[in-house]
């Protein structure tokens, strides 16, 4: 096997961008599966693989999926309003408007799972004390592929968006998509070429969250320190939601 250069690999991910507008230019279908093919082999609970993905290229079905998500966008921003101005996400701080940014991509996939999948894992993880709670698990193993699928893509030159799917959108997505009733739909991910060039967002620094031996309580972060720290983060990544015209992406 070829051996890839850790610092290779650090540049990847360091460079890996979440990018809110696409071109619409075709993406050959031959990295598409080799994008597919990454996400194949995420890790994933006791193996049980909940994942399955629908690539969605025709022009209707993506305009009409663009249209969905737009569509809830008001109910998230409606919510969004109740918060201190200095709290609300990015993306909210207004009502965004017109067509999403990803539903220009030419390629969209569709990140579906299966929870019946979650049969394969021990069953102390689902039936009461499972790691972070009943469905813990099987959430993680769906997020493993679905970043898989985005940094194969940024492996690729290409761009992706990480555009999460809430129920009342999931349900409308999945009469669309003709998704059986016992799947769910988490996430889609437009892939594309990148319309926009965004500098690297804010990351906490190494030696605030790595912890040598034992937890050092100098570390630690009241609930007041999160508060302060939601804010920063609003402050240091609303760039990265505004359209070049002032409007916000989301
Ligand atoms: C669980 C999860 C949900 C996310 N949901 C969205 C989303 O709905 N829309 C969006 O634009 N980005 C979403 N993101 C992407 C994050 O906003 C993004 O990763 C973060 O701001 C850091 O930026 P970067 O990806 O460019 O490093 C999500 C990421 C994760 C892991």
């Amino acid at each position: 096997m070829a051996k890839i250069e850790i610092d290779d690999f650090l540049e990847l991910v360091r460079n890996r961008r979440s990018i809110r507008n696409l071109k619409p230019d075709p993406v050959p279908d031959e990295v598409i599966e080799k994008i597919l093919e990454a996400a194949r082999w995420a890790m994933s609970g006791a193996n049980g693989q909940p994942w399955e993905f629908i690539v969605v290229k025709d022009p209707e079905t993506r305009a009409k999926i663009g249209a969905l998500y737009e569509a809830n966008w008001r109910a998230i921003y409606a919510i969004e309003t109740s918060r201190a101005e200095d709290l609300k996400h990015q993306g909210f701080t207004t009502l965004p408007t017109g067509i999403p940014g990803f539903a220009n991509a030419p390629v969209f996939v569709v990140v579906c799972a299966d929870p019946r999948t979650y049969m394969a894992t021990v069953l102390i993880a689902y039936l009461f004390d499972g790691e972070g709670g009943p469905k813990a698990t099987y959430l993680k193993n769906v997020a493993n592929a679905t970043f898989m699928l985005q940094l194969a893509t940024a492996a690729s030159g290409l761009a992706s968006q990480w555009v999460s799917v809430d129920r009342s959108l999931e349900g409308k997505l999945k009469a669309l998509l003709e998704v059986p009733h016992e799947l769910e739909i988490h996430t889609i991910v437009p892939i594309g070429y990148p319309a926009y060039k965004r500098p690297r967002p804010y990351r906490r620094k190494l030696e605030e969250i790595v912890h040598r031996e034992k937890y050092d309580p100098s570390k630690y972060r009241t609930e007041e320190d999160i508060v302060a720290y939601v804010r920063h983060l609003r402050k240091t990544s609303r760039p990265a939601y505004k359209r070049p015209s002032g409007e916000t992406w989301a």
